[in-house]
């Protein structure tokens, strides 16, 4: 403590965290959602920040984009800093014709090519789940909001730029609603550490259909997806 990557004190995370990947999401959502939001991190300006919700202590911390990235994150807030509960609030590609941009997904499971824990699972295909406690709570709170929200599979993918339209159409077929790129890892590192996880994500843009939620609309519906994480979370 401070650990390679966090340069908090110890008592300056909370047990709960939230991981966007984009760390000036967690800047926003902590000074728009948090009461008494103060920074914590900011080594290689990934950003984190210690307030309240409804009096809880939360923390928001960004993850980076992708699993190696997250793994660092997670690791550390889970191992050194003793985070027990954490959430993947973040964005993510459609990929059914029934889930439209601005809707939010609570992914239930999370489908991979690999991820890095391959290494340890060896022959083994581990199915990465989110904690039923957390999914369940996370649906409840989208349901009184009223936001349009689909709970079920998600592809955790190692590519923004994907070079397998073979593979998006089988996972299509086969219900997979989005595609992102860090929830499967986040699910195995909570399991292995007896913690808890989700994802709770907002489409940002559809691969079947082309379509990209405009910037400006982007505040809005990506504050629907925190308040239900925070939500879950107590
Ligand atoms: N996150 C948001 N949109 C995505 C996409 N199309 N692929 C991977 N990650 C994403």
């Amino acid at each position: 403590m401070p650990t390679p990557h966090i340069s908090a004190a110890k008592g300056d995370i909370a047990e709960t965290v939230l991981l966007p990947g984009d760390p000036y999401r967690a800047k926003w959502a902590a000074e728009t959602f948090l009461d008494n939001p103060r920074l914590i991190n900011e080594v290689r300006g990934m950003l984190g920040f210690t307030g309240t919700y409804k009096g809880n202590p939360v923390t928001i911390h960004g993850s980076g984009m992708g699993m190696p990235s997250l793994s660092i994150y997670a690791n550390e807030l889970i191992t050194e800093y003793g985070a027990k509960t954490l959430i993947r609030i973040g964005s993510c590609g459609g990929m059914q014709t029934a889930i439209n941009v601005r809707d939010v997904i609570i992914a239930m499971t999370a489908t991979t090519l690999s991820t890095p824990s391959r290494g340890i699972m060896k022959e083994l295909n581990f199915a990465p789940c989110a904690d039923y406690g957390l999914l369940e709570k996370a649906v409840a709170a989208a349901r009184a909001k009223g936001t349009p929200t689909h709970v079920g599979g998600i592809y955790s993918s190692d590519v923004f730029y994907d070079e397998r339209p073979d593979l998006t159409e089988q996972m299509t077929r086969h219900g997979i609603m989005g595609v992102e790129m860090e929830a499967a890892e986040l699910y195995i590192l909570a399991a292995r550490h007896g913690c808890r996880a989700l994802a709770v994500l907002t489409v940002s843009d559809h691969l079947l259909t082309g379509e990209a939620l405009p910037s400006q609309d982007r505040e809005k519906s990506f504050g629907d997806m925190v308040e239900i994480a925070l939500e879950a979370a107590f």
